[in-house]
């Protein structure tokens, strides 16, 4: 037998959860309405219906919650601050309810020996906000620095790393150009507009933290990085197709953030559409704050090829050109079906794209250390007879993911930790709760908590920082 791979000391074992997907407790201790509580509640906008007014209760149930996270042996959580519950309005008064409930939980990791990793955006946006524009008025970007400003004050030194915001392209392209998020648009100006505010909030935010908390504030910011494939490497066309995609889907918000300019070519692409005016003197330097550590969220790939313009267009993403593209600049591409095997989302399931994603980071941003934010995976979990679940196939996949970051580390990439995708079975956006993510079953009905297969196995590896074979699961 192989020794089992061991990781490195301080290397942070973690489990991710998101404000909205868990918490319930939507109209209570003076939460106000986000973008995602109109959104769900808008009739043919989630699957079944579903909203988060009640998710996993965990508005209620954090306490017991804290003591799972612990018996789990995690070194760190990561969770967001539901904004609206903060500052119900997004601006003006501060709901001290609140924020009592975010000091209580950090208190009660940090007493359970966790480090608390917070997300402040992780898409809940106050929905008086929204009514002025959301994220296409740059005063959003504005809003959300003093709001980041206030938690920092607050939460102060507890936290252990500030995350400002979680996949903005999902905020801006799925939320104001696909609109199969919140708020639901379909204008891809309007997204454009929506990607550079979140970047503007990004550096604002950072700045707010880094004057409050001092150089010793550790601060990230979470992106969905594609890995786009060509359909054929030879063809220069592919090539190219893949340079779009990658520009709307990577280079919008790495460029801002790590090299201080958009990518030329995608304003290029987009002139028709707008001049980019909405980019003021000076902002770029905002976006471009050093970056304590740079959050990667990785679940599976993508391949694209030019399309020849005639036929019917293969789009395997998912999105339907009649009802808005997050494309944008990237008209001409089709997105080819990979090859499986796929989870219950659909997405495909390929290690090896975690390996290249960091070697490519690695390979533009040497210095940069990074951190696996999500990754995981939904099954069609079922209770056995025996009251178990035994997920194999999310073992598996957690399984073969790390031993894809560990190659990554060996060939000398900095990635200081990795964050389970989720605690719990949790509110999976348009999909509700009929697609289940966590290491710990929710029974919707009664709340219970349940743990997985995959839960008992992220145990073994979060305390003996050492893979753990497939098989070795307590009995
Ligand atoms: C990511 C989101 C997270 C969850 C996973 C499956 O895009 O950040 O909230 O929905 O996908």
């Amino acid at each position: 037998m192989s020794t089992p791979r061991t990781f490195p000391d301080g290397f942070v074992w973690g489990s991710a959860t998101a404000s909205y997907q868990i918490e319930g407790g939507a109209t209570e201790g003076g939460r106000g309405p986000s973008i995602w509580d109109t959104f769900s509640h808008t009739p043919g906008k989630t699957l079944n219906g579903d909203t988060g007014d009640v998710a996993d209760d965990h508005y209620h149930r954090w306490q017991e919650d804290v003591e799972h996270i612990k018996n789990l042996g995690l070194g760190a959580y990561r969770f967001s601050i539901a904004w609206p519950r903060v500052q119900p309005g997004g601006s003006g008064e501060f709901n001290p309810e609140g924020i009592a409930f975010y000091s209580g939980l950090v208190d009660a990791l940090i007493e359970a020996g966790v480090k608390p990793v917070v997300t402040l955006y992780h898409w809940d946006l106050p929905q008086e906000l929204e009514d002025q524009g959301g994220w296409a008025n740059r005063e959003t970007a504005y809003a959300f620095a003093r709001y980041a400003r206030r938690m920092a004050e607050e939460l102060g030194a507890r936290i252990d790393t500030w995350t400002t915001l979680n996949e903005p392209w999902c905020s801006a392209l799925l939320g104001y150009a696909s609109g199969v998020h919140a708020p639901g648009l379909t204008d891809q100006v309007t997204a454009l507009r929506a990607i550079h505010h979140l970047n503007l909030a990004h550096g604002l935010a950072v700045r707010e933290i880094r004057d409050v908390l001092g150089e010793q504030a550790k601060t990230s910011l979470t992106l969905n990085l594609h890995v786009i494939r060509p359909d054929d490497p030879s063809s220069d066309a592919d090539v190219e197709a893949v340079r779009e995609a990658d520009e709307i889907a990577n280079g919008a918000f790495l460029g801002p953030v790590l090299d201080g300019a958009y990518p030329a070519g995608l304003i290029e692409r987009t002139s028709g559409l707008t001049d980019w005016s909405f980019v003021e003197d000076g902002d770029l330097e905002i976006t471009n704050q050093p970056l304590d550590v740079l959050g990667v969220n990785y679940y599976s790939t993508a391949r694209v090829r030019r399309y020849a313009g005639s036929g019917e267009r293969q789009q395997a993403d998912g999105h339907k050109d009649s009802e808005g593209s997050p494309w944008i600049g990237a008209d001409d591409i089709e997105f080819l079906q990979q090859p499986g095997p796929y989870t219950a989302m659909g997405w495909n399931i390929e290690p090896q794209g975690l390996t290249d994603l960091l070697l490519s980071l690695h390979e533009s941003y040497p210095d940069q250390p990074l951190m696996i934010t999500e990754n995981g995976a939904a099954f069609d979990d079922e209770v056995s007879a025996d009251g178990r679940v035994h997920d194999d196939l999310r073992v598996a996949y957690l399984h073969d993911h790390v031993e894809a970051l560990g190659q990554a580390l060996d060939k000398g990439v900095d990635v200081r930790g990795y964050f389970a995708w989720s605690l719990l079975d949790n509110f999976e956006w348009a999909y509700g709760y009929d697609r289940r993510f966590g290491i710990i079953r929710v029974d919707y009905d009664t709340q219970l908590r349940t743990w997985k297969d995959s839960a008992h196995w992220y145990r073994k590896l979060a305390t003996t920082n050492s893979v753990p074979a497939v098989t070795d699961i307590e009995a």
